[in-house]
């Protein structure tokens, strides 16, 4: 079906996701404050921030000056790696509802798997599945969860993760964790959506950018949500948030045979969190 502006995914628990929400890493102080207000303010209806960021308390002040009351915004953030466990998931969650202005979030995710000790993130898992059930986060998920780790995520659990947040663009289209998430009925998000802003001259995203009236920023966005695919591209930029809220557009097979096979693979985020064979 055809999306716009206004359209929802359906979490595996029934709650509705926006299919465009606002990045906010990198964006600081009133900055941030700021582009929270004006993307609210400017169609969009999801915020997408974390403990990590830092900037929890502008993205509170943000949405606070928006003219959207607090059940029109959808907002997620994420527990740090290093609040990590049962009791400081719970503490850092309570930290986070006050930095946020509010007394829920739509969406908490588990900002990174804990290679090391996977027992921690089981531990976290708990404690979202308790504050879930509480009615404190509205949906739960992960983030830059693979395969196999969602495989032994489930193997302890029942409750399947809402969404999962991963990095996701036309030069690292993941088929097969897309794939199988949508088996398992968990929700791709995709983060660094337009890879930052990094291919804006590849000559393929142009000719399709050209043929649809569009910039390569705004075919890398559509091009996600033509696979059913969150997206959340970050901007501080007035223009630029505009820009990529104009992204419901059709794509067709021939560009989308394109779009499907641009290379070489290129993962931007990695590091010391990162899951083996990613
Ligand atoms: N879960 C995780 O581990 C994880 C990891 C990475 C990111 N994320 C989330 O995903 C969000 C998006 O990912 P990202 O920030 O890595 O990358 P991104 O959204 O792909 O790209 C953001 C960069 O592109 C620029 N930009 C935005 N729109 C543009 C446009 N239309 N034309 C040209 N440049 C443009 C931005 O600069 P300006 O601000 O100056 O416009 C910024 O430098 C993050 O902000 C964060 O919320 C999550």
């Amino acid at each position: 079906m055809k999306k716009n502006l206004l359209s929802t995914a359906t979490l595996n628990n029934g709650v509705e996701i926006p299919y465009l929400g606002l990045g906010t890493w990198l964006a600081r102080g009133q900055t941030c404050e700021h582009a929270v207000e004006y993307a609210l303010n400017h169609g969009y209806a999801h915020i997408d921030t974390a403990q990590e960021y830092g900037n929890e308390q502008q993205v509170g002040k943000g949405w606070k000056a928006s003219a959207k009351t607090r059940d029109e915004v959808f907002l997620t953030t994420k527990v740090r790696n290093a609040n990590q466990g049962y009791e400081s998931t719970k503490k850092s969650f309570e930290k986070s509802l006050t930095a946020l202005q509010t007394d829920y979030v739509d969406l908490m995710l588990i900002h990174w798997p804990n290679i090391k000790s996977f027992n921690r993130t089981l531990e976290t898992w708990q404690a979202l599945i308790e504050l879930n059930e509480k009615g404190l986060c509205r949906s739960i998920g992960v983030s830059n969860f693979t395969i196999p780790l969602m495989e032994k995520l489930l193997s302890e659990f029942d409750v399947v993760p809402a969404v999962n947040q991963v990095e996701f663009h036309n030069f690292l289209y993941q088929k097969e964790l897309l794939n199988y998430c949508r088996d398992k009925e968990i929700q791709l998000e995709a983060y660094s959506p337009i890879a930052r802003a990094k291919y804006t001259d590849n000559p393929q995203l142009q000719r399709v950018a050209k043929k649809h009236h569009k910039t390569v920023p705004q075919v890398m966005l559509a091009w996600c949500l033509h696979h059913d695919v969150i997206v959340i591209p970050k901007s501080v930029n007035e223009g630029r948030i505009k820009e990529n809220a104009a992204i419901f557009f059709e794509l067709d097979d021939e560009d989308m045979k394109v779009l499907n096979n641009l290379g070489p693979k290129t993962r931007l985020v990695d590091g010391a969190w990162a899951p083996p064979n990613w």
